[in-house]
């Protein structure tokens, strides 16, 4: 029986007396979570709230430019750092899942670290964990055998002296996006798909290059362009395409190609522990693989997956 207006009105309360005059940094990600927690400190702290964007090049097409002015737009005292080059030149030549996720958890740790450095007497550090992220961080730590290292949780070092709070620790993702639609979060911000924090590294197979970057950008905008304007992205709880490390034969005008493979995902879940794969209509299948084809230099073929979670994760990696 949760009631989010309730929810905003006490722990915007507790956050004035937790935190006071205190300043408090937070990371944003562009997703629901972040945002969300982000409006909330605003809320009771205001500009007392410091919140870093970092663009780490593995974000959707133009996403950085268009989610970073969208926080601005909703009044939050943000700063966008764009590294991207430095992310992408550190995961060169790694095609190891975990490794990537290390190498990228570290980099934005460092990046975040270096940008926190440069604001004086901070003394928290914000984040937008939810109910999920603290059961599973704990059971993959577990003896039961490491499923995927989620760097989003207790991925604090040490050095950096400050105090975590977490306003949305103790909510599911329905709970938090209805806590956004209270504060009046745009709805469209709110219904965004979740997205992994190693964003599209661990959706390139093998090894990152800005190449693979680019072709996979491209394909992923054409799939959920497509998905919204057939109405199917609100249908779906989550949707990506992913780049494999194959190239396959294909055939253009009179000449043979040799080109890249994608395969789109699209799931229903209600929590990402289990998910099924989504009946796509075929009509919207066949446009939008014909989309693809046509549109995105490098790729000659496009598959789609057909595997539940479990025994298949939702991603690739
Ligand atoms: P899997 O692939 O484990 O994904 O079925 C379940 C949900 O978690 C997301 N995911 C991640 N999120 N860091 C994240 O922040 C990660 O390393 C990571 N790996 C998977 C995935 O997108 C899905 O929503």
């Amino acid at each position: 029986n949760f009631t989010p207006n309730a929810f905003v009105d006490e722990m915007v309360a507790e956050l004035k007396e937790k935190l006071g005059n205190d300043k408090v940094v937070l990371g944003l990600s562009g997703g629901v979570d972040s945002t969300v927690a982000a409006v909330l400190l605003n809320k009771a702290i205001g500009q007392n709230l410091y919140c870093i964007f970092v663009n780490n090049g593995l974000l959707r097409k133009n996403e950085f430019e268009n989610v970073l002015n969208q926080y601005k737009g909703m009044g939050l005292n943000v700063k966008g750092v764009d590294a991207g080059d430095r992310f992408l030149g550190e995961l060169a030549g790694i095609s190891d899942p975990e490794t990537k996720r290390k190498t990228i958890g570290r980099v934005f740790i460092e990046v975040f670290d270096d940008e926190s450095h440069l604001l004086e007497d901070v003394k928290w550090l914000a984040q937008g964990t939810i109910y999920p992220d603290v059961i599973e961080s704990v059971s993959v730590k577990g003896p039961s055998a490491t499923i995927k290292s989620h760097h989003n949780v207790g991925g604090l070092p040490d050095y950096m002296k400050l105090k975590i709070v977490e306003p949305l620790r103790m909510l599911f993702k329905d709970e938090v996006r209805r806590v956004g639609a209270t504060l009046g979060i745009d709805p469209e911000l709110l219904g965004r798909h979740p997205f992994p924090g190693p964003g599209l590294s661990i959706r390139i197979l093998g090894d990152i290059t800005p190449e693979k970057v680019r072709i996979l950008q491209d394909v992923d905008s054409v799939f959920i362009e497509g998905l919204k304007s057939w109405g199917l992205y609100d249908k779906v709880w989550q949707a990506g395409a992913i780049l494999l490390p194959v190239n396959s034969v294909g055939v253009m005008g009179d000449e043979r190609t040799y080109e890249k493979v994608v395969a789109l995902r699209a799931v229903e879940s209600t929590d990402g522990m289990t998910a099924d794969w989504v009946h796509l209509p075929y009509d919207f299948l066949m446009k939008v693989s014909n989309d693809i084809i046509n549109k995105v230099k490098g790729v000659n073929r496009v598959v789609y997956d057909i595997s539940s979670k479990p025994p298949a994760t939702i991603e690739w990696e």
